[in-house]
């Protein structure tokens, strides 16, 4: 059955909970949907795991979109959601929408969107003219500079009060979904209890709608050190497909994250 934003909604509305992973080609997009991952997320995180840059910074629209195809024609029933790369989304609404429009044409379903209440106006340009989208707040990567690292974002009651705020008036915008990254496991919780649309966790505890990881990092492939945050899916699995069937049932079942892959 083809997962819609529809249907994820009604996930939601039945106390449950829905599984994102990053992917970025066709053969993977069919295997994670045959293990019933809800939502595929052809993350700008390309930039480091395909090609193998330091930060998501330079990925370009032209990435997005040739990889945007590459999945679509690996899912059929597949909900598609795709990152707006780095100075495609901060201009004007006009021009995010015809960044984002670009991205629906090459398969997307949904955009996602770094930023915080800054990002209002441009949120409520695209919803209102059909594009659904995901607001991305917390830990946003395309902000690195800005943030001086990768690190917890709202650990401090200022921050927090600031983060749930940004939230609520995301909501208000018209953002379909709110994801969260490596916030509080507690300002989760606050923030998914507060909204009335469903959240997205990565490092952000077990109290968020859906939960998303990076492929790769699941898989266990990774150049650095294992962030806190992440599950090697691998070390219990004999195969990918596995690794991943176990990711679904792990994020459905409440077992991950655990409290050892969360901050406080
Ligand atoms: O690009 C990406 O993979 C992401 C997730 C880490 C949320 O934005
Ligand atoms: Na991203």
């Amino acid at each position: 059955m083809k997962t819609t934003i529809s249907s994820l909604l009604k996930i939601y509305e039945n106390g449950e909970k829905f599984t994102v992973l990053t992917c970025y080609d066709a053969i993977f997009a069919t295997l994670l949907t045959d293990c019933g991952v809800d939502v595929l997320l052809v993350g700008d995180s390309l930039g480091n795991v395909i090609q193998g840059e330091e930060t998501t910074l330079s990925v370009t629209l032209e990435n997005m979109i040739y990889h945007t195809r590459c999945v679509a024609r690996g899912a059929d029933e597949a909900f598609i959601m795709v990152d707006m790369p780095f100075g495609t989304s901060q201009l004007s609404p006009e021009h995010t929408f015809e960044n984002a429009r670009q991205l629906i044409a090459a398969g997307a379903h949904m955009v996602k969107i770094e930023g915080g209440r800054i990002m209002a106006d441009t949120i409520q340009f695209l919803t209102k003219r059909g594009i659904p989208v995901c607001a991305h707040i917390g830990l946003m990567p395309q902000s690195i500079h800005q943030l001086g690292g990768y690190k917890i974002q709202g650990n401090t009651e200022t921050s927090a009060k600031q983060l749930l705020e940004d939230a609520q008036i995301l909501e208000k915008s018209g953002a379909n979904l709110l994801l969260m990254e490596v916030i509080p496991a507690s300002l989760a919780k606050q923030i998914t209890e507060t909204l009335s649309i469903p959240t997205i966790g990565i490092g952000a505890g077990i109290d968020c709608t859906a939960q998303v990881l990076v492929l790769h990092d699941m898989l266990g492939i990774y150049k650095k050190k294992k962030s806190k945050f992440i599950k090697n899916f691998m070390t219990e699995s004999h195969s990918i497909r596995e690794a991943v069937c176990n990711y679904v049932k792990a994020v459905k079942s409440g077992q991950f994250p655990d409290k050892e892959h969360e901050f406080q």
